[in-house]
């Protein structure tokens, strides 16, 4: 195994899209940022040194971080922000992941243009179980704003409204030749007749679920979230922000010039969002006019049967040891909550629906991140004060979650930094109950420091009793963001054999701002393997 040692050095840099220039945050004058790529077993030792006028921090999504947690990267959970002028190395071992993942910033909107795809070759002398393909190409769909994101996520939180929707999606940060202006910088993938492509398809969005297509192609999934899946074929897929999706891609069609295109899978009724369509080229090599590509068809952007039955093809590619007895079984509601203004208000700080502020919540709980120390740092270092271990582990009232019996003490919930603890070891279920309190949507919540086994999903109020005799427990996939279905639930299950603070949060960057997140402690037993390992030195405190 080899380490790797980069530098990212984060600052502004000049970048046009749609016609305008403006100067965004990115890594070493990169946008999308770098590309690292490393072989399983690797370590990675990244180098951060942070010339921007932003706090930062890097959070390698995905990544185990098994006994690192200070390498993790949320602000504010396992260690408070890189200052200008200030830097911190980052150090990890990929262990037993093989795939794709990335890597974003955790501070504020900084993730809208700082990030970039993490590669996991197999482990050498072992190799991929499907033909090795031709060719490997990572295509990042993300979001594009006219204004600086961190305003935009600012003035939101200012008067309690929603953000402004992104101006673009883009695939590798280009629009596409959809739009005005950036028909050169089309991302154009090549390709010979007969040849296989490994795409690996990551959705960077803040804000947005993706699908995912290719004109007249097949796609074969193979993988998601670094593990691989039994193989499957379709034309369409659809990933959450935060999630990943490997799929090998036959050059079978006559030799002329195909879009790869991505669009909303919008789930929330009502809400304004982006309804544009970004597009890159695959292109046969041999290919010498520049006749105009050929457009696929994508879902209606409400087309959630398509979401259903893609994500019911997913299964792990061995059958897999999941817990059957449980320790801890949680059940969190998580959605968006409406706050009555406070009366001292100015209503220029309350242009939610009807003067209210927005707010979202885990089992009544809307998170508040800490802000003179890390959840991590407070627990390591025995600091009273800064968080509470009551997280509840049941809603505070049983009601009819997806209906429209909506009880009012969901309405507005407690604010607070509360983390629920786990025994190191434990087997844990948790039951995430989508609800319908302003609008129900696929929220896709993403885990840190585990993989976990999705091993029921459905719609309606989860039924103990009827459903979890369904559950998949020999094959489910194993992931780290799950797209939890509108006005539905989703189970997930691991065993928490990671020692540290564990931020779980829905992946809709506006949603963390809002208070969709609870951390997990799992506490350090007595034994080497419980221990987490020593802060490094240059961890910054705040
Ligand atoms: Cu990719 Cu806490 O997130």
């Amino acid at each position: 195994a080899k380490v790797q040692h980069h530098d990212f050095v984060i600052q502004e840099t000049p970048v046009k899209r749609l016609c305008k220039t403006r100067n965004a945050i990115t890594v070493n004058g990169m946008f999308p940022g770098p590309t690292l790529e490393v072989n399983n077993g690797d370590t990675l030792e990244v180098k951060v040194h942070n010339r921007a006028r932003y706090n930062i921090t890097i959070h390698w999504h995905g990544v185990r971080q098994i006994r690192t947690g200070w390498a993790d990267g949320p602000e504010f959970v396992t260690q408070c922000p890189i200052r200008p002028g200030k830097s911190y190395t980052y150090r990890f071992t990929i262990q037993g992941q093989e795939g794709t993942l990335w890597w974003h910033a955790h501070s504020s909107w900084l993730r809208a243009t700082v990030y970039g795809a993490l590669i996991i070759h197999p482990t050498p002398g072992s190799s991929f179980p499907f033909p090795k393909p031709d060719r490997q190409t990572a295509l990042m769909l993300g979001e594009w704003w006219n204004a600086n994101p961190v305003d935009v996520i600012n003035q939101a939180t200012r008067t309690g409204a929603a953000p402004n929707i992104s101006d673009a999606y883009t695939i590798n940060g280009q629009p596409g030749d959809l739009y005005n202006c950036s028909t050169k910088e089309t991302v154009v993938v090549p390709i010979n007749s007969g040849e296989t492509s490994l795409l690996r398809v990551i959705n960077a969005a803040l804000n947005q679920p993706l699908f995912f297509t290719v004109a007249n192609h097949n796609l074969t999934v193979v993988g998601a979230d670094a593990s691989y899946l039994k193989p499957f074929t379709t034309k369409v897929l659809m990933l959450g922000p935060g999630q990943t999706t490997d799929v090998l891609l036959t050059a079978d069609q006559p030799p002329k010039r195909y879009y790869i295109a991505a669009r909303a899978y919008q789930s929330a009724q009502n809400a304004p969002f982006d309804n544009t369509t970004t597009t890159a080229i695959l292109q046969y090599k041999k290919k010498t006019t520049t006749s105009k590509p050929i457009m696929p068809a994508l879902p209606a952007f409400n087309d959630t049967n398509s979401v259903t039955s893609f994500s019911r093809k997913f299964k792990s590619l061995r059958n897999v040891v999941v817990p059957k007895t449980i320790d801890d079984n949680l059940f969190f509601t998580i959605g968006l909550g409406l706050d009555n203004c406070p009366k001292k208000f100015p209503k220029s700080r309350c242009q939610g629906l009807n003067g209210t502020r927005f707010t979202a919540s885990m089992n009544n709980v809307s998170f508040v991140l800490p802000s003179n120390f890390s959840l991590l740092q407070a627990h390591s270092n025995g600091i009273p004060g800064v968080f509470t271990t009551e997280f509840p582990s049941k809603p505070p009232v049983k009601f009819d979650y997806t209906g429209n019996n909506i009880s009012r003490a969901l309405f507005q919930p407690v604010k607070g930094t509360k983390l629920y603890k786990l025994k190191y070891g434990s087997r844990v279920q948790v039951v995430l109950q989508d609800t319908n309190i302003v609008t129900s949507e696929n929220h896709p919540i993403h885990l840190h420091g585990y993989d976990f086994y999705i091993v029921g999903e459905g719609f309606g109020n989860f039924n103990p009793k009827k459903d979890t005799s369904k559950f998949n427990l020999v094959d489910p996939p194993l992931r780290n963001t799950v797209a939890v279905p509108v006005n539905g639930w989703a189970v997930i299950r691991f065993v928490a054999d990671n020692p540290g603070v564990w931020l779980m949060h829905c992946h809709l960057d506006v949603h963390i701002k809002w208070g969709l997140a609870m951390a997990f402690l799992v506490d350090n037993g007595v034994g080497e393997l419980e221990t987490l390992e020593a802060p490094p030195h240059d961890l910054p405190i705040c």
